[in-house]
């Protein structure tokens, strides 16, 4: 065991005798970032973390992360929040504990390279706002994109914490690209930037405790900053990999309150508290304190969320994560993508490509973007190759991949599918090797010129600079020209509370009395529904006249809350009566309930009967047409751009010939095999 790592135990009881521990494990809070990121679709609000927030900043946190990742986008886009005042508001209640953020290097906290004028101002504007920490990290590890970031973050007194992706291409780290070596060299290149601390950051629960002691007191032994340790549970190991940390050294461990812990999350500080306790190790952390916050949470705060936790499983990890040493998330989103192409039955095929794809495109880390990059054009591979023809269908951010404007990837692209992918492409045949960021004209001054008089600081026109189409819808409600939609307005414990009564009265047969007791007699075609109104809630009830008195045959309860829940409560006919279960009613046009309306992928127009159609090979989203009406095309030229599962998809002419139709617009949904245009 190292001389960091040495774990000494002394006997004692918590409430007495707790000796001051002399090299005491440091730990960051996530709940307020990756925790409700992880489980709750980053949906937690500003005023549901006040309740807590001075407690928690007694607890002596090393720092608490509580905004960037998804936070920004979620926050302006679906809670009507301003992000920059959630920093503002936060700080006058942790008073203590530094703040952390996850910066995206070059991305921010959006999904594409800004420009070198908006990455500065960024972080200027997020340091002004009182962030303190900035967890900076690169897709590819690449960090040339943080050349603009890093020199801000310093000049503002900031902590620049340096990230390395964790990444693997075999069940253990090892192999040709993620050994050992790599991180070592990794962590050099962040201390040579002026790193404070470097953070390994283990995004899918890749990390297996016996690597993670070897990375960690290698780190140690050949760095100066301070290591700290990101490992999400999804696999399930990470708490063994935190005590293996902890064995080798490690400097500060990212935990989450156990309310927001473990499945996709991390593991909770509790546990760890108490394994500590008393070691050398000793975090100090009063175990009481924290068991009160938890109590806030579950009580008064959590009841509001549940509904967004992914219950559709028992089991709270996930092992096809051990077995592919793939995010979990990137693998759930394979399995829809075939689903939604009826080829789940290929899961398999999918599962073997998935190497062979990421070896051809550099072995970059899985991580997003670059899992959903190189996840959708294995799928693309599977559905779409023919034998040895190979990448017949190549997404537009995989031709960004090859030309580099993401960065350098891990290992050179295989060269001859670079050439393949880069044949026609926008930006030029030959790929760049300088920083990607330099190939972008600043943008802040053309933001301006756009959004106007509606950004009214610069805090509003990087909203607009970062997300240009839902920025400005939140800019006009922030300023008051357009209203808040009801679905992006808080709910109330007390909504919940009503909510969970009405369900508990409907199991228990006070609104299905009949059907309750096990007797149903199957509906017969006479069976009519009706909506029933009862002082703010609504009871759809099916009634059929035939044998006699009416039976009550289904119930759906809905609240008449004017808020619209993601979930709105269904009470399913009971399992007693089989007879008269049904494909659920659509739900009645009421003016409570609101549900969000969905846009229905339209339906294919008939096909033409002459010429030949352009079919869409799945289902998605127009993006553009590159050919009108009249337009000549000849076979392969592009005619039409698609978004499926958020990557862009070129779709080719079938034919030669000249446009006779295009069926749809931009931002219509279409269906897998409608037809997009016709050429004859
Ligand atoms: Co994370």
């Amino acid at each position: 065991m190292s001389e960091h790592g040495k774990i000494e135990i002394t006997e004692m009881q918590y409430d007495k005798d707790r000796p001051k521990a002399s090299n005491p494990l440091m730990i960051e809070d996530l709940s307020l970032r990756d925790g409700h990121q992880s489980l709750f679709a980053t949906r937690g609000r500003t005023e549901d973390m006040i309740p807590m927030a001075e407690k928690m900043d007694e607890i002596g946190f090393w720092a608490v992360e509580m905004w960037g990742g998804a936070t920004f986008d979620t926050m302006h886009r679906f809670l009507n929040e301003d992000p920059f005042e959630r920093i503002r508001t936060l700080k006058r209640y942790f008073k203590k504990t530094p703040f952390a953020m996850l910066l995206r290097g070059q991305n921010l906290v959006g999904y594409r390279n800004y420009a070198d004028d908006v990455a500065k101002a960024f972080v200027n504007r997020a340091s002004e706002n009182g962030m303190d920490i900035f967890r900076t990290f690169d897709a590819l590890n690449d960090y040339r994109n943080f050349e603009a970031v890093v020199p801000v973050i310093k000049e503002c007194g900031k902590h620049f914490q340096g990230t390395i992706c964790y990444s693997l291409t075999e069940a253990r780290m090892g192999g040709d690209v993620y050994n050992i070596d790599y991180y070592i060299k990794k962590a050099k290149e962040l201390e040579d930037m002026g790193a404070d601390s470097i953070c390994v950051k283990d995004m899918a629960g890749l990390m297996a405790p016996y690597d993670t002691y070897e990375l960690i007191k290698a780190l140690k032994e050949t760095v100066s900053p301070l290591i700290h340790l990101h490992s999400h549970f999804t696999s399930g190991m990470a708490s063994m990999t935190h005590l293996k940390a902890v064995e080798a050294g490690v400097d500060i461990i990212d935990t989450c309150l156990s309310p927001y812990a473990y499945r996709t999350s991390h593991p909770a500080i509790e546990p760890l508290v108490m394994t500590l306790l008393g070691t050398n190790r000793d975090t100090g952390f009063d175990i009481k304190a924290l068991t009160d916050i938890n109590e806030i949470f579950e009580k008064t705060i959590l009841p509001k969320y549940k509904h967004l936790l992914d219950d559709t499983k028992v089991s709270i990890i996930d092992t096809n994560v051990l077995i592919h040493q793939t995010p979990g998330g990137m693998l759930s989103n394979l399995v829809n993508q075939l689903r939604e192409m009826d080829a789940l039955d290929r899961i398999d095929e999918v599962y073997k490509e998935l190497p062979r794809v990421r070896k051809e495109l550099g072995q970059v880390p899985l991580v997003t973007p670059t899992s959903q990059i190189v996840g959708t054009q294995t799928v693309n591979n599977v559905l779409f190759d023919k034998g040895n023809d190979r990448y017949k269908m190549v997404t537009a951010q995989v031709k960004d991949l090859c030309y580099g404007l993401y960065g350098k990837t891990s290992t050179p692209i295989d060269p001859k599918i670079q050439k393949q992918v880069l044949k026609g492409y926008e930006r030029g045949e030959k790929p760049i090797t300088c920083r990607p960021a330099e190939t972008l004209e600043p943008e802040l001054k053309k933001a301006k010129e756009k959004i106007g008089d509606l950004a009214v600081d610069l805090d509003d026109l990087l909203v607009y600079a970062l997300f240009p189409v839902t920025g400005t819808k939140y800019l006009r409600r922030k300023y008051g020209k357009e209203d808040v939609p009801a679905e992006m307005k808080p709910i109330t414990l007390e909504d919940i509370e009503k909510e969970a009564e009405l369900v508990k009265r409907a199991k228990c047969g006070e609104l299905i009395e009949k059907s309750c007791q096990g007797f149903s007699p199957e509906k017969s075609e006479n069976l009519r529904t009706f909506n029933v109104f009862v002082d703010g809630e609504y009871i759809e009830v099916g009634v059929d006249e035939v044998g006699g008195a009416p039976v009550l045959a289904y119930a759906q309860v809905q609240t008449a809350s004017p808020v619209a829940q993601p979930q709105g409560v269904t009470i399913p006919p009971p399992p007693v009566a089989p007879a008269i279960a049904r494909p659920a009613a659509p739900a009645p046009a009421s003016a409570f309930a609101p549900a969000p309306a969905k846009a229905e992928a339209k339906p294919a127009p008939a096909a033409s009967g002459s010429g030949t159609d352009l079919k869409s090979p799945m289902p998605g989203i127009i993006i553009r047409y590159e050919k009108n009406v009249g337009d000549e095309v000849n076979e392969g030229d592009i005619v039409v751009v698609i978004e499926a599962m958020k990557m862009e998809n070129a779709l080719p002419a079938p034919a030669k010939g000249i446009i006779k139709a295009v069926n749809f617009s931009i931002g219509d949904p279409v269906a897998k095999d409608a037809v997009l245009a016709v050429i004859e």
